[in-house]
């Protein structure tokens, strides 16, 4: 931590918090007359990008999604509302924490459809990453969502080591004895 001695390169969360609220109109439905997921990924995309853009006050792009589970389904004319803050913020990376509800208008329930973490990169003209702001957390919620988003980053970093692993070239053999259980055949064996 720094001492808040020199506030100037550093931004409060609420400076960029930002919501998005849209009406689910029939032309985002599937076929099961539910709001297609890729819909809401496009919104959280959108928000992402305008909360960190307005910390960092530079062009941003999304380098990773920290994950998105739909808990519930969005149904055609309810209105979801995206509430983006930042969360953490590395060298030239922050984490935009993004929560997603929905909300029927006819009964007044409002329903907590997802949350999910964005990676955004800020960057300079010439494309290369640029260094973001500083993050002055103001109570105790910002400080526990900073150290959480700090060891979901370590996580990740030991998951994407162990996944190297995963890709490996295997002994074919072996590959045939792991199959054993699944539900596929293997043309020739
Ligand atoms: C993401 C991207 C900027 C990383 O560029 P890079 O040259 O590898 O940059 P660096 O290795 O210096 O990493 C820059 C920062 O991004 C972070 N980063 C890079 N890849 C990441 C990933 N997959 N997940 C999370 N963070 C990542 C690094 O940790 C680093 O953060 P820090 O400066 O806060 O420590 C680059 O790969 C890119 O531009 N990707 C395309 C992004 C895009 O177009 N998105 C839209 C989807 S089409």
């Amino acid at each position: 931590m720094t001492a808040l001695t020199d506030q100037s390169d550093y931004k409060t969360v609420s400076f960029s918090q930002t919501t998005i609220t849209e009406l689910m109109i029939p032309s985002y439905s599937n076929f099961g007359g539910k709001i297609h997921g890729g819909i809401l990924l496009s919104l959280m995309d959108k928000v992402a990008y305008v909360c960190a853009a307005k910390h960092a006050g530079n062009y941003c792009v999304t380098a990773s999604i920290d994950t998105v589970d739909f808990l519930q389904p969005v149904e055609v004319g309810e209105l979801v509302s995206l509430m983006a803050s930042v969360n953490y913020v590395g060298k030239t990376s922050l984490v935009v924490g993004i929560r997603v509800v929905s909300e029927n208008i006819k009964n007044n329930s409002v329903m907590h459809t997802n949350t999910s973490y964005f990676t955004m990169v800020a960057k300079n003209e010439d494309n290369k990453p640029v260094k973001v702001p500083g993050l002055i957390l103001e109570n105790r919620e910002q400080v526990r969502r900073f150290i959480e988003s700090r060891r979901r980053k370590e996580i990740k970093q030991s998951y994407m080591q162990e996944v190297e692993q995963i890709q490996m070239p295997d002994n074919y053999e072996h590959c045939i004895a792991l199959l054993l259980g699944e539900r596929c055949l293997v043309a020739g064996e």
